[in-house]
């Protein structure tokens, strides 16, 4: 029985002495120590033994008891402190190595121009106004002197949401809207989206960006709309500029006006970017019809206004030589981060 408990110690304390985890020990301790352990099992054979021999035994199988206690304590102890390093070095934090790369975003090269064109107005005195996308046909046509049959529609291929809303074909209601909700004096832009159901291609999109502008008070003239638009045109294409402007028709104005400016890259001679013509048509403008101002409860014969209207993006095609005007719409990464 002596042999059999020395043989119980060394098994007990080699399988210790190899636990790699405190659950590993745990076991351990069931197998020689649990009621049904090795352990307990030949102390309870001590029936067997002489009178002589049971305290010998006896007091062995305690000391042995006691020393595999005290082994499997420490061992305990040892590989929670082994985890606990193992933790704290998987969990520390390398402040010097460097971080997570994240793309920042760039501005939209329309974004880029428009907001050059809002920065020049806002210089010269004019609030930025917005209107609603989709319009009534009111605001769209009638209200500016285009109604029914009128063929000035059928230059602006509409998309019709039901017979009397659409999808503004032009920044322009945003005037009327305006003339309702202020009173002169006004000086007003109002950038934005506008809709056409053209066929997409190179140099066409039924969705573009118009900027539109407006002027109401008294005594403002012809002089004035040119006064503003050649000071426009020299802030966004250079002081050297030179600007024209062609009689043209608008329902909403009379009289109208187109308005060039001469080839920046030929310098009137004709190149492939003016396309043989010397000038660039910019935008178009005119004094606000007296009808416009009357359909908006102003009295034409107090207040005169001009009014004027651009479009966006073939003015930024022409700033960073963009030959197709799809590459706007396609959010492509690639081209985006040219600007
Ligand atoms: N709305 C016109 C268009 O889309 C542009 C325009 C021309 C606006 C003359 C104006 C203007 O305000 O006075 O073609």
């Amino acid at each position: 029985m002596k042999e059999a408990l020395e043989q119980i110690r060394t098994a007990a304390l080699d399988a210790i002495a190899q636990a790699e985890n405190s659950r590993a020990v745990d076991d351990i301790k069931v197998k020689f120590l649990g009621k049904k352990g090795e352990l307990t099992s030949i102390l309870k054979q001590m029936g067997k033994l002489s009178a002589e021999e049971r305290p010998v035994i006896g007091q062995l199988a305690n000391q042995i008891r006691g020393e595999l206690e005290q082994s499997i304590a420490a061992a305990q102890q040892q590989l929670k402190e082994k985890q606990l390093l193992a933790q704290i070095k998987a969990e520390t934090l390398d402040v010097t190595m460097p971080g997570k790369k994240f793309d920042l975003g760039k501005k939209h090269p329309l974004t880029l121009v428009m907001d050059e064109i809002k920065e020049i107005f806002l210089g010269m005195g004019f609030d930025v106004v917005d209107g609603p996308e989709v319009e009534l046909d009111y605001y769209n046509f009638e209200a500016l002197n285009i109604p029914k049959n009128h063929p000035a529609r059928d230059t602006q291929d509409t998309f019709y949401i039901t017979e009397n809303t659409l999808l503004r074909t032009q920044t322009s209601p945003v005037q009327i809207r305006t003339m309702e909700q202020r009173k002169p004096p006004i000086r007003v832009i109002s950038p934005g989206r506008v809709f056409r159901s053209d066929a997409l291609d190179a140099t066409h999109s039924p969705v573009f960006h118009q900027i539109e502008g407006l002027v109401v008070d008294k005594n403002i003239t012809m002089s004035d709309l040119k006064g503003t638009l050649e000071l426009f045109i020299k802030k966004l294409y250079g002081e050297d500029s030179v600007v024209r402007f062609r009689p043209h028709h608008f329902p909403f104005t009379e009289p109208s006006a187109e308005t060039d400016v001469m080839c920046f890259h030929c310098h009137g001679k004709g190149c492939r970017l003016c396309k043989g013509e010397g000038w660039i048509e910019i935008l178009g403008a005119g004094m606000v019809h007296p009808k416009v101002l009357e359909n908006c409860g102003i009295d034409p014969e107090e207040y005169s206004g001009f009014a004027f209207g651009m479009g966006l993006e073939r003015v930024v095609m022409r700033r960073f030589a963009i030959d197709d005007i799809r590459l706007f719409f396609e959010n492509d990464k690639r081209f985006l981060e040219q600007f």
